[in-house]
């Protein structure tokens, strides 16, 4: 299997030589305490080992649990918000199995339009299944989809049909929990000690994985590789470790923005997962990154004049993909449309010469250029992606001074939304 690599440019010597090593070996101790297992985190880091959430036995049962609703399912519908869906979602979108049920998300926004069309999508549908997942099931967005799609699951199954088809992934003891009790639906675990960008290592990101089709114990070979990786390479070499120092020293420079860039569309919703992992860890106290995507070659299109001659706030993440796996070629034509100098070249081909051309034109304005090369966009190498940014940020967060488990930040819409809505307690 293919190892993901890392490369920097950097043209004008933002980063001074030697700068980054004496920073890798500097941050040394914070690498050693996340791979022991920092106690101070004790409570939030469930994921670290990948086998205490998704060791064999469990990946084992999942994939049983999954057969049984790919068996008579041909819509599954995921219920959640933030870090309870966008793992998942991001395999599914790309890896594209092709012979599992119509993968539907819901719980994911309050917007009525989006609601009734997935209802809408439902009745289209020969066979529904729901796996409503949240962790304490506090949130507005699962919890009011939960309450509608249940009912439209009781009324179009009657109650204890509807039960067979309910899946609900929760922290034990929750609300949710108890739901399951009283009314016969199948309770899968988040873990207690993972929170909600940080559980695809868990029930939450690899049972809607394994509905789908995505092969999870590729996935979690995936993760354990880039485990044991990030826990044995030395600091100045470690893969994790260069980036979160990357991303610091370009951050005390002056950079406000990561912009990770991509040339496979198929990864747009990994690239909204790496937005989420980040600017939800790291945001906080002023500080930070602000990540932002580029899906290309369409956002070259759009935002690629600001990268060009714009302000010069941002540097660049390029995830680099090596396998082909599909391929088109430019046909012959008699009429005169002025593309033959592209005539039986591939678009795979011509897509690298984009990536390439563009790589060369930001590096050359100055532009401080990652790249990640990936062998593939497979599972197993997603694995490795999902593992090493959940460290990466850690790390990055350690640096970084903040505290990558929680969000407080969040609160404060809430707040204001939940008075607007006359939540018992929140009141003005
Ligand atoms: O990463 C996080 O903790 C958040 O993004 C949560 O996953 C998100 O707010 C949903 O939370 P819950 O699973 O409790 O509904």
């Amino acid at each position: 299997m293919g190892q993901i690599s890392l490369r920097y440019v950097d043209l004008k010597g933002v980063i001074a030589p030697g700068e980054l090593e004496e920073r890798c070996r500097g941050a040394a101790p914070i690498l050693k305490r996340m791979a022991e297992g920092d106690p101070k985190y004790a409570d939030f880091t469930g994921w670290r080992t990948v086998d205490e959430t998704a060791g064999p036995a469990r990946v084992d049962y999942l994939l049983q649990e999954a057969e049984r609703v790919r068996r008579d399912a041909d819509a599954f519908v995921v219920i959640g918000i933030g870090g309870s869906n966008q793992a998942s979602r991001a395999a599914i979108k790309a890896l594209r199995p092709k012979d599992g049920p119509a993968i539907l998300w819901a719980g994911n926004t309050i917007s009525a339009a989006e609601m009734a069309r997935t209802l809408e999508e439902l009745d289209g549908c020969r066979s529904v299944y729901i796996d409503c997942i949240a962790k304490n099931f506090e949130t507005l967005e699962p919890g009011i989809a939960f309450r509608v799609l249940r009912q439209y699951l009781e009324k179009r199954y009657g109650e204890q049909e509807a039960a067979k088809r309910i899946f609900a992934t929760g922290t034990p003891g929750s609300t949710l929990h108890q739901l399951c009790k009283d009314h016969g639906y199948t309770f899968l675990t988040f873990p207690e000690r993972v929170g909600g960008r940080f559980s695809v290592l868990s029930d939450v990101g690899l049972f809607p994985m394994a509905v789908a089709g995505v092969d999870i114990r590729a996935v979690t070979a995936g993760m354990r590789e880039m485990r044991d990786r990030l826990f044995s390479e030395p600091a100045e070499n470690n893969l994790a470790l260069r980036y979160a120092c990357i991303r610091k020293l370009l951050l005390e420079k002056g950079y406000a923005m990561e912009m990770l860039s991509f040339f496979e569309p198929r990864l747009n919703y990994f690239a909204k997962w790496w937005v989420q992992t980040f600017a939800e860890s790291e945001g906080k106290e002023n500080t930070a990154l602000y990540p932002i995507v580029s899906s290309n070659s369409e956002d070259l299109h759009a935002v690629g004049q600001y990268v060009q001659q714009g302000r010069p706030i941002l540097f660049e993440t390029f995830l680099r993909v090596e396998a082909r796996d599909a391929s088109v070629v430019l046909p012959h034509e008699e009429k005169k449309d002025y593309f033959d100098y592209l005539e039986d070249k591939d678009f795979w081909d011509i897509n690298e010469a984009a990536r390439e051309g563009t790589f060369a034109a930001h590096s050359q304005r100055g532009i401080p250029c990652l790249e990640f090369t990936l062998p593939a966009i497979d599972a197993h190498t997603l694995g490795q992606l999902y593992y090493y940014f959940i460290f990466a940020c850690c790390l990055s967060c350690e640096l970084l001074g903040v505290n990558p488990f929680d969000q407080p930040g969040v609160e404060a819409y809430k707040h204001e939304m939940f008075q607007r809505l006359g939540k018992p307690g929140k009141e003005k």
